[in-house]
């Protein structure tokens, strides 16, 4: 059968070890799983991956054996899956950049910090499978498997290190949020108004709007009915500071273009682009050095594996507010897509779709949902 690998068998695990350090009492490992693979590269997610079965993977010394509950949906999964993150990567390779889940095994030094039961989130690749083998390094404690803790590791992590450290943020100034309804701007609009900042947020839909007004939004723009370069000009004549900028191409230029003096673009992204072969939006940019120049301008860009230093700091600081009910952390899994949530792996093509779509409200999130125990060997 193609995309099916032969049933797999377990390597041979000490005993004496597996005892303590994998789950086999509750018999709740199964020797084989579902995951996704990168078999050929395209920005097409669907013609790119494709679903397998493999072999549970072992964890080794400084390893957990993570059961995947929620897997992320990023913008970047389809820049993954046509090959521009790591050009060396040849595939096949595993998909997806994060979940939260229970440790069902471990390695023995990563036995000191976690133990069977716990339930963790991680920030890494492969994440789009039933079972992951994380380095524990990489992996960060939570208070319980849920989808908003997720939300937090990537999408709420880039918007709270890049405004911290690239924003500047000075209470009173007009921040501009672009893609605002999404996994990460949802963080970035809800960040500048701590900062005591006016924000602006886009967005292509009426009930999107309605979201950034309740969570403070002060002016949600929808792109689709209202001209975003002509809102700025005639709303912001003075020009907004800083900008939290995801789509590139022309919503970049309306940007650039209407920034106030000393005004700040962070690069975030520029999803507009990801689809095309280049995987790069057009953009204008001969006057670009002229324009910052005239208002002492800087573009900025930012990636959040550059900023490890920074990440647990943020996490735990975003962790606190989540508890305090500071921090509105909205989860979109798929309940008012047409086929309904986003259940079970084969869902994150659908999943992948509703984001390119622009349908999503909040973080998209796939429920892996607990795997009924069919094929274990004990
Ligand atoms: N630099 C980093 O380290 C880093 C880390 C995480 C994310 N990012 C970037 O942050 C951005 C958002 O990512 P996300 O994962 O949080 O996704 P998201 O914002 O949850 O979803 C993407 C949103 O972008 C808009 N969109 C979708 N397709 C589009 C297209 N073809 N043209 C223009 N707009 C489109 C849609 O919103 P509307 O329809 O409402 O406009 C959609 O909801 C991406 O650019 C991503 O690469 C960067």
């Amino acid at each position: 059968h193609p995309g099916v690998d032969p049933p797999a068998r377990r390597p041979i695990i000490d005993m004496s070890y597996s005892a303590h350090f994998m789950d086999f009492k509750g018999s709740s490992i199964p020797s084989t799983m579902k995951k996704l693979v990168v078999n050929k590269l395209s920005p097409d997610f669907r013609e790119a991956v494709c679903l397998r079965t493999a072999a549970v993977p072992t964890p080794g010394d400084a390893e957990l054996l993570v059961r995947n509950r929620f897997v992320g949906i990023n913008a970047s999964d389809i820049n993954y899956s046509a090959g521009r993150y790591d050009r060396t990567l040849k595939p096949p390779f595993d998909a997806g950049f994060e979940g939260i889940g229970e440790v069902v095994g471990l390695g023995l030094s990563a036995s000191s910090r976690y133990t069977v039961g716990d339930a963790v989130a991680y920030f890494s690749s492969g994440a789009f499978a039933e079972y992951t083998v994380v380095p524990a390094k990489v992996c960060v404690p939570v208070p319980a498997v849920r989808p908003e803790f997720l939300t937090l590791l990537v999408s709420g992590a880039t918007a709270f290190i890049a405004l911290k450290r690239l924003g500047d943020l000075t209470k009173g100034e007009t921040v501009l949020v672009t893609a605002a309804a999404g996994g990460t701007g949802q963080f970035a609009v809800q960040f500048a108004k701590q900062a005591g900042c006016h924000v602006i947020g886009t967005c292509s839909s009426d009930e999107k709007a309605g979201f950034l007004k309740s969570l403070g939004c002060d002016r949600p723009i929808n792109y689709a009915s209202e001209d975003l370069a002509r809102t700025l000009r005639t709303e912001y004549p003075r020009g907004v500071d800083v900008v939290y900028e995801s789509v590139g191409g022309s919503v970049l230029e309306a940007a650039v273009n209407n920034l106030a003096n000393k005004g700040r673009v962070i690069v975030i992204g520029f999803i507009s682009g990801y689809q095309s072969a280049s995987g790069i939006p057009r953009f204008r940019g001969e006057t670009l050095p002229v324009k910052l120049l005239q208002k002492s301008a800087s573009l900025r860009g930012f990636f959040l594996p550059h900023f490890s230093g920074d990440y647990r700091d943020a996490l735990s600081s975003m962790t606190h507010m989540l508890s305090r009910g500071q921090l509105v952390c909205e989860v979109d899994g798929g309940d008012l897509a047409p086929e309904g949530s986003f259940t079970g792996l084969e869902s994150v093509f659908r999943a992948v779709d509703h984001m390119y779509a622009g349908k999503n409200l909040g973080k998209v999130v796939v429920d892996l949902a607990p795997p009924t125990v069919s094929n274990s060997k004990l």
